[in-house]
Protein backbone atom coordinates (compact mmCIF):
# COMPACT_ATOMS: atom_id res chain seq x y z
CA UNK A 1 0.00 0.00 0.00
CA UNK A 2 1.18 3.21 -1.04
CA UNK A 3 0.96 5.83 2.07
CA UNK A 4 1.45 8.86 -0.04
CA UNK A 5 -1.99 8.93 -0.92
CA UNK A 6 -4.85 7.84 0.81
CA UNK A 7 -8.74 7.51 0.03
CA UNK A 8 -10.60 9.53 2.22
CA UNK A 9 -14.18 9.75 1.29
CA UNK A 10 -15.28 6.72 -0.50
CA UNK A 11 -17.85 6.47 -3.35
CA UNK A 12 -20.67 5.34 -1.12
CA UNK A 13 -19.71 7.83 1.84
CA UNK A 14 -19.86 10.42 -0.93
CA UNK A 15 -23.57 9.04 -2.42
CA UNK A 16 -25.12 8.95 1.10
CA UNK A 17 -23.95 12.64 2.18
CA UNK A 18 -25.07 13.95 -1.44
CA UNK A 19 -28.77 12.25 -0.79
CA UNK A 20 -28.95 14.24 2.78
CA UNK A 21 -28.33 17.40 1.03
CA UNK A 22 -30.61 16.90 -1.24
CA UNK A 23 -32.66 16.04 1.19
CA UNK A 24 -32.50 19.33 3.12
CA UNK A 25 -32.39 21.60 -0.27
CA UNK A 26 -35.39 20.05 -1.23
CA UNK A 27 -36.54 20.68 2.29
CA UNK A 28 -35.38 24.54 2.14
CA UNK A 29 -36.46 25.66 -1.32
CA UNK A 30 -39.71 23.49 -0.91
CA UNK A 31 -42.61 25.99 -3.38
CA UNK A 32 -39.40 27.55 -4.92
CA UNK A 33 -37.58 27.42 -8.17
CA UNK A 34 -33.60 27.83 -7.78
CA UNK A 35 -30.74 28.13 -10.04
CA UNK A 36 -28.23 25.73 -8.80
CA UNK A 37 -25.30 27.06 -10.34
CA UNK A 38 -21.97 25.33 -10.59
CA UNK A 39 -18.74 26.70 -10.94
CA UNK A 40 -16.35 24.86 -13.40
CA UNK A 41 -14.85 22.26 -13.55
CA UNK A 42 -14.42 20.77 -10.09
CA UNK A 43 -18.10 21.32 -9.48
CA UNK A 44 -19.35 18.34 -12.47
CA UNK A 45 -19.29 15.13 -10.70
CA UNK A 46 -21.01 16.97 -7.73
CA UNK A 47 -23.37 18.77 -9.62
CA UNK A 48 -25.05 15.92 -11.74
CA UNK A 49 -24.90 14.17 -8.52
CA UNK A 50 -26.92 16.49 -6.17
CA UNK A 51 -29.56 17.82 -8.67
CA UNK A 52 -30.61 14.49 -8.94
CA UNK A 53 -30.92 14.57 -5.61
CA UNK A 54 -32.67 17.52 -5.03
CA UNK A 55 -36.57 17.11 -5.59
CA UNK A 56 -37.65 20.04 -6.72
CA UNK A 57 -37.91 22.13 -9.90
CA UNK A 58 -34.97 23.46 -10.43
CA UNK A 59 -32.89 25.27 -13.68
CA UNK A 60 -28.84 24.09 -13.70
CA UNK A 61 -26.22 26.39 -14.71
CA UNK A 62 -22.78 26.78 -14.70
CA UNK A 63 -20.39 29.49 -15.02
CA UNK A 64 -16.16 29.80 -15.58
CA UNK A 65 -13.65 32.05 -13.29
CA UNK A 66 -10.64 32.57 -13.85
CA UNK A 67 -8.06 33.63 -11.17
CA UNK A 68 -5.49 36.62 -10.69
CA UNK A 69 -2.11 36.28 -8.87
CA UNK A 70 -2.94 35.05 -5.16
CA UNK A 71 -5.23 37.69 -3.73
CA UNK A 72 -8.71 36.04 -4.58
CA UNK A 73 -9.06 38.39 -7.40
CA UNK A 74 -11.26 36.60 -10.43
CA UNK A 75 -13.17 36.86 -13.41
CA UNK A 76 -16.04 35.32 -14.68
CA UNK A 77 -14.30 34.05 -18.33
CA UNK A 78 -17.48 32.11 -18.97
CA UNK A 79 -21.12 33.83 -17.52
CA UNK A 80 -24.19 31.82 -16.34
CA UNK A 81 -26.68 31.73 -19.43
CA UNK A 82 -29.76 31.92 -17.04
CA UNK A 83 -30.55 35.43 -16.32
CA UNK A 84 -30.34 35.57 -12.37
CA UNK A 85 -32.17 38.54 -11.27
CA UNK A 86 -34.94 38.18 -9.29
CA UNK A 87 -33.75 34.11 -9.01
CA UNK A 88 -32.86 31.77 -5.63
CA UNK A 89 -29.10 31.13 -6.57
CA UNK A 90 -27.05 28.33 -5.14
CA UNK A 91 -23.27 28.55 -5.94
CA UNK A 92 -22.17 24.31 -6.37
CA UNK A 93 -19.01 24.22 -5.54
CA UNK A 94 -16.43 21.22 -5.35
CA UNK A 95 -14.57 22.70 -2.03
CA UNK A 96 -13.82 26.09 -0.26
CA UNK A 97 -10.74 26.65 0.65
CA UNK A 98 -8.77 30.03 1.40
CA UNK A 99 -12.67 31.45 0.50
CA UNK A 100 -10.86 34.06 -1.13
CA UNK A 101 -12.71 33.11 -4.76
CA UNK A 102 -16.24 32.37 -2.99
CA UNK A 103 -15.79 35.87 -2.24
CA UNK A 104 -15.56 37.63 -5.26
CA UNK A 105 -18.00 35.23 -7.12
CA UNK A 106 -21.04 35.96 -4.01
CA UNK A 107 -19.44 39.85 -4.69
CA UNK A 108 -20.24 39.69 -8.67
CA UNK A 109 -23.90 37.50 -7.91
CA UNK A 110 -24.98 39.95 -5.38
CA UNK A 111 -24.50 43.01 -7.80
CA UNK A 112 -27.33 41.10 -10.19
CA UNK A 113 -30.08 41.59 -8.14
CA UNK A 114 -30.86 37.84 -6.91
CA UNK A 115 -33.28 37.30 -4.64
CA UNK A 116 -31.25 35.10 -2.48
CA UNK A 117 -27.87 33.61 -2.34
CA UNK A 118 -26.63 30.27 -0.57
CA UNK A 119 -23.47 27.91 -1.49
CA UNK A 120 -23.31 24.40 -0.95
CA UNK A 121 -20.21 22.94 -1.30
CA UNK A 122 -18.97 19.64 -1.34
CA UNK A 123 -15.54 20.01 0.82
CA UNK A 124 -15.12 22.61 3.53
CA UNK A 125 -11.07 22.97 4.08
CA UNK A 126 -11.92 25.24 6.77
CA UNK A 127 -8.68 25.01 8.54
CA UNK A 128 -7.12 27.29 5.49
CA UNK A 129 -10.12 30.10 5.75
CA UNK A 130 -8.26 33.40 4.89
CA UNK A 131 -11.52 35.66 4.64
CA UNK A 132 -14.90 34.55 6.53
CA UNK A 133 -17.68 33.81 4.01
CA UNK A 134 -21.16 32.04 4.31
CA UNK A 135 -21.03 28.47 3.75
CA UNK A 136 -24.83 27.28 3.87
CA UNK A 137 -24.38 24.01 2.93
CA UNK A 138 -21.29 21.82 3.29
CA UNK A 139 -20.73 17.91 2.61
CA UNK A 140 -18.02 17.20 4.77
CA UNK A 141 -15.08 19.33 6.80
CA UNK A 142 -11.15 18.16 5.47
CA UNK A 143 -7.94 19.32 6.67
CA UNK A 144 -5.65 20.92 4.77
CA UNK A 145 -3.87 17.98 2.56
CA UNK A 146 -4.15 18.63 -1.38
CA UNK A 147 -7.07 16.33 -2.56
CA UNK A 148 -8.19 14.72 -5.66
CA UNK A 149 -10.80 12.90 -7.41
CA UNK A 150 -14.50 13.07 -8.35
CA UNK A 151 -13.99 16.77 -10.02
CA UNK A 152 -10.96 17.69 -7.86
CA UNK A 153 -7.71 17.60 -10.36
CA UNK A 154 -4.27 17.77 -10.08
CA UNK A 155 -3.07 19.67 -13.90
CA UNK A 156 -6.09 19.03 -15.21
CA UNK A 157 -6.22 15.06 -14.37
CA UNK A 158 -7.89 12.51 -12.18
CA UNK A 159 -10.85 14.71 -11.96
CA UNK A 160 -13.09 11.02 -13.03
CA UNK A 161 -11.61 9.44 -9.91
CA UNK A 162 -15.09 8.26 -8.00
CA UNK A 163 -14.13 8.74 -4.92
CA UNK A 164 -12.05 11.39 -3.01
CA UNK A 165 -7.97 10.37 -1.81
CA UNK A 166 -5.52 12.63 -0.01
CA UNK A 167 -2.21 13.42 -1.24
CA UNK A 168 -0.14 12.80 1.94
CA UNK A 169 3.19 13.87 0.13
CA UNK A 170 2.89 16.37 -3.07
CA UNK A 171 6.52 15.84 -4.17
CA UNK A 172 5.71 12.18 -4.98
CA UNK A 173 2.89 13.26 -7.05
CA UNK A 174 4.68 15.37 -8.65
CA UNK A 175 7.94 13.15 -9.31
CA UNK A 176 5.57 10.15 -10.77
CA UNK A 177 2.17 10.80 -11.10
CA UNK A 178 2.14 7.38 -13.11
CA UNK A 179 2.63 5.81 -9.52
CA UNK A 180 -0.82 7.52 -8.38
CA UNK A 181 -2.43 6.70 -11.77
CA UNK A 182 -1.27 3.10 -11.19
CA UNK A 183 -2.79 2.59 -7.64
CA UNK A 184 -5.80 4.19 -8.72
CA UNK A 185 -6.89 3.31 -12.31
CA UNK A 186 -5.29 -0.13 -11.57
CA UNK A 187 -2.70 -0.53 -14.78
CA UNK A 188 0.41 1.42 -15.79
CA UNK A 189 -0.54 4.62 -18.33
CA UNK A 190 1.48 4.12 -21.43
CA UNK A 191 2.29 6.18 -24.18
P1 LIG B 1 -10.09 29.26 -2.54
O1 LIG B 1 -10.27 30.53 -3.29
O2 LIG B 1 -8.74 29.20 -1.87
O3 LIG B 1 -11.21 28.94 -1.57
O4 LIG B 1 -9.95 28.11 -3.63
C1 LIG B 1 -10.98 27.35 -4.10
C2 LIG B 1 -10.50 26.59 -5.32
O5 LIG B 1 -9.15 26.08 -5.16
C3 LIG B 1 -11.35 25.36 -5.53
O6 LIG B 1 -12.51 25.65 -6.30
C4 LIG B 1 -10.40 24.41 -6.22
O7 LIG B 1 -10.40 24.66 -7.63
C5 LIG B 1 -9.03 24.78 -5.69
N1 LIG B 1 -8.61 23.86 -4.61
C6 LIG B 1 -8.52 24.14 -3.31
N2 LIG B 1 -8.10 23.09 -2.59
C7 LIG B 1 -7.92 22.08 -3.50
C8 LIG B 1 -7.51 20.70 -3.37
O8 LIG B 1 -7.21 20.17 -2.28
N3 LIG B 1 -7.45 19.98 -4.53
C9 LIG B 1 -7.77 20.51 -5.74
N4 LIG B 1 -8.18 21.79 -5.90
C10 LIG B 1 -8.25 22.57 -4.78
Amino acid sequence: MNDAFVEVVTESDLARRISQLGAELTEDYRGREPVMLGVLMGCLPFLADLVRATDLELEVDVLSLTRFGHDGRVSIMLDAAVPLAGRDVIIVEDIVDTGLTLTALRRALELRDVTSLATVALLDKAPRRIVDVPLEYRGFEVGDEFLLGYGLDWEGKFRNLRSLWAVMDLAALTQDPAAFAELVFGAPITR
